[in-house]
């Protein structure tokens, strides 16, 4: 923990680099979701999809890290009223739910696909489903639904960072720069 007396609690540097790292690999992985050919039953996994396995590999690893972090380091709660602070930690841990639940669900159908999973080539990454497992499958299109509600929860997110901004004029924001 980092206290700066002249402008109240700020989150530590490892918190700070862990929260934007994320976020450049969340916001990389979308574009990558999104513009990646579809995916069906004789799909390689070349190209824009070999990325998105990576970036998602990445992703799972920098989590792990971060989870961790978080349990052996809780920051200091943000002066809230009791409505504000519900609805923050609500969505915290909603966050942190959605960013385990939709990397392994796409990790899981990835293994029924029989690809292999590994950080940018280096790191294999072992297989979550035996190849052709119908949860593994099924679990593509769940990831696939619960990655919307992932981008509800992060547009929700941002809107408030920047509501404490600009109209309460709070420091909450100043707490994760
Ligand atoms: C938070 C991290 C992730 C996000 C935001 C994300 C997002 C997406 C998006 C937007 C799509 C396209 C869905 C569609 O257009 O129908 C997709 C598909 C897919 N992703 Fe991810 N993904 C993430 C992590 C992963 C990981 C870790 C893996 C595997 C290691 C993975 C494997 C796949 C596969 C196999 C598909 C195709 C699913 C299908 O069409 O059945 N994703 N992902
Ligand atoms: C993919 C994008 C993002 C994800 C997944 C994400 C996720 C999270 C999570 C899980 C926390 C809780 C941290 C903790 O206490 O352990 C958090 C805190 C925070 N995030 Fe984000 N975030 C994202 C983008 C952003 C952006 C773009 C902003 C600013 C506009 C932002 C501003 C903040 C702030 C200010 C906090 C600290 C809130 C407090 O003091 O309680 N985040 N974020």
């Amino acid at each position: 923990m980092v206290e700066n007396h002249s402008q109240g609690y700020v989150y530590s540097p490892v918190a700070r680099v862990l929260h934007w790292l994320i976020a450049g690999l969340i916001f990389a992985q979308f574009i990558i979701g999104w513009t990646m050919p579809d995916v069906h039953r004789d799909t390689l996994p070349t190209g824009e999809i070999a990325w998105h396995l990576s970036v998602g590999a990445a992703i799972v690893a920098v989590m792990v890290i971060r989870i961790a972090w978080r349990m052996t380091h809780p920051p200091e709660p943000a002066t809230l009223s009791p409505q504000l602070s519900l609805a923050s930690n609500a969505t915290h841990w909603l966050l942190y739910i959605l960013l385990v639940a939709v990397p392994l669900a796409g990790w899981a159908n990835a293994s029924a696909r029989g690809w292999m999973v590994n950080l940018f080539g280096i790191v294999p990454f072992p297989a979550l489903a035996p190849k052709g497992s119908p949860v593994g499958m099924a679990l593509g299109d769940i990831h696939s639904v619960i990655a919307w509600v992932l981008v509800v929860l992060i547009a929700l997110h941002i809107a408030a960072a920047l509501f404490h901004r600009f109209v309460l004029r709070d420091s909450v924001l100043k707490r994760m720069l």
